[in-house]
């Protein structure tokens, strides 16, 4: 039966997985202090530049051995210059559950065509980590975007591994705890969990993840975007801000005001904090009710960013075409927008939770949604 259309409307209507909404209170005007027009190369530049790496360093708690750099193309230009730069020295084993990390085997198997062992799991579960061997190289996704399901923790990873870890966290990094001694390869972008610009990819290396670099030259050629060494040694100046090419100062400038608006709000603490209170808003929203379920089987791995659900009432015919119709009916209403499941990714929602989500306004969606899922249904019939 039909219902009523909810009396509140969430403030902010924004809830996609990337580019993510926008700080709170965003505006152009905090971007006034870009360095507009000048070289990244000068002195103001680089100094953006290095207060970006070292306000990262700060917030993720990541410790001071380890590498930080700038770098082009996103998060998947993070993931792919680990890839092509630090695999083939020993067996690769790849871990996907979902279309991002699969996308990363695609990369291994079929271009670079490395040894490798492949673990995949269906969406809503994860790979069993203490299956895997970590005296391979092994590359994973810590939260899967498209299907809401993450690593609860690094406890199934080894201290002293042989191989190194290579972690695609990009929906994960300033949302969840990561644990930096069992990470040798992270990647982030930056129009994710803070809501910045897209285009510009964050790779942070462990000293193991050096030495490798400094030890190791495969076998294929390597883009000038991808070359982190010269002569055998780490090019340094690309972890103080010197970056390979040209970043856009202007999203330099959002990146620093999302990361100040981060520690003005707790820093990690603060950050995890709002995207569990977010990310169980929705989970009691759905444990509350009978036609909705989330994508993710074990609680443990329910993301608190990229919250994925699916529609489980007997009634609905086409669960495809009912779950766009629900996405197009919350878009058209003005309510929730961009909420539609990942392509490839089973039918449902996808509710981007992360750091930046106001709990206020996942709270007013929430009838929304099931406003939008009994118009549909009385709509079938
Ligand atoms: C897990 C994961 N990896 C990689 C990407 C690609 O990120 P980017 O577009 O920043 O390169 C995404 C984007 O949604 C993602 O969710």
């Amino acid at each position: 039966m039909a219902i009523d259309a909810p009396a509140a409307r969430p403030a902010n209507p924004r809830f996609s997985s990337g580019p993510c909404t926008k700080i709170p209170g965003f505006s152009l005007d905090m971007l006034n202090d870009a360095p507009l027009g000048r070289s990244h190369r000068a002195t103001i530049g680089k100094a953006k530049l290095k207060e970006a790496i070292e306000t990262t360093r700060e917030i993720l708690g990541v410790p001071a051995d380890y590498r930080i750099g700038i770098v082009p193309a996103s998060d998947t230009g993070a993931v792919e210059m680990a890839l092509w730069s630090l695999l083939g020295a020993r067996k690769a084993t790849m871990c996907a559950w979902e279309s991002f990390g699969s996308g990363w085997v695609t990369d291994v198997v079929k271009q670079l065509k490395i040894d490798a062992e492949v673990k995949t799991a269906e969406y809503g579960d994860i790979v069993d980590f203490a299956d895997v061997d970590f005296n391979t190289d092994v590359v994973f996704t810590w939260n899967g975007t498209t299907s809401g399901v993450r690593v609860p923790n690094g406890d199934a990873i080894p201290a002293d591994r042989e191989g190194l870890t290579i972690c695609d966290a990009t929906s994960a990094a300033f949302a969840m705890e990561l644990p930096w001694d069992k990470l040798d390869v992270t990647t982030f972008s930056w129009q994710k969990v803070l809501g910045g610009e897209g285009g510009h990819g964050v790779l942070i290396l462990s000293p193991r993840a050096v030495e490798r670099l400094e030890n190791y030259a495969p076998a294929w050629p390597l883009p000038k975007i991808f070359r982190m060494t010269k002569g055998g040694k780490l090019i340094e100046g690309i972890f103080k801000g010197e970056t390979i090419n040209t970043p856009s100062m202007l999203c330099v400038e959002d990146y620093l005001v999302s990361l100040n608006w981060a520690k003005s709000v707790g820093g990690l603490k603060g950050l995890v904090e709002r995207a569990n209170a977010n990310a169980k808003a929705v989970w009691d929203f759905c444990d509350a009710r009978d036609w909705i379920a989330n994508l993710a089987n074990d609680p443990a791995t329910a993301s608190t960013t990229s919250v994925c659900v699916k529609f489980t009432d007997d009634r609905i015919k086409d669960g495809a075409a009912f779950a766009k119709a629900v996405a197009k009916r919350l878009e058209a209403e003005g309510v929730g927008l961009d909420l539609g499941a990942y392509r490839d990714a089973p039918a449902g929602l996808r509710i981007w939770c992360g750091s930046t989500v106001e709990e206020a306004d996942v709270e007013a969606l929430l009838p929304w949604i099931e406003y939008a899922f009994e118009a549909e249904i009385a709509a079938q019939a």
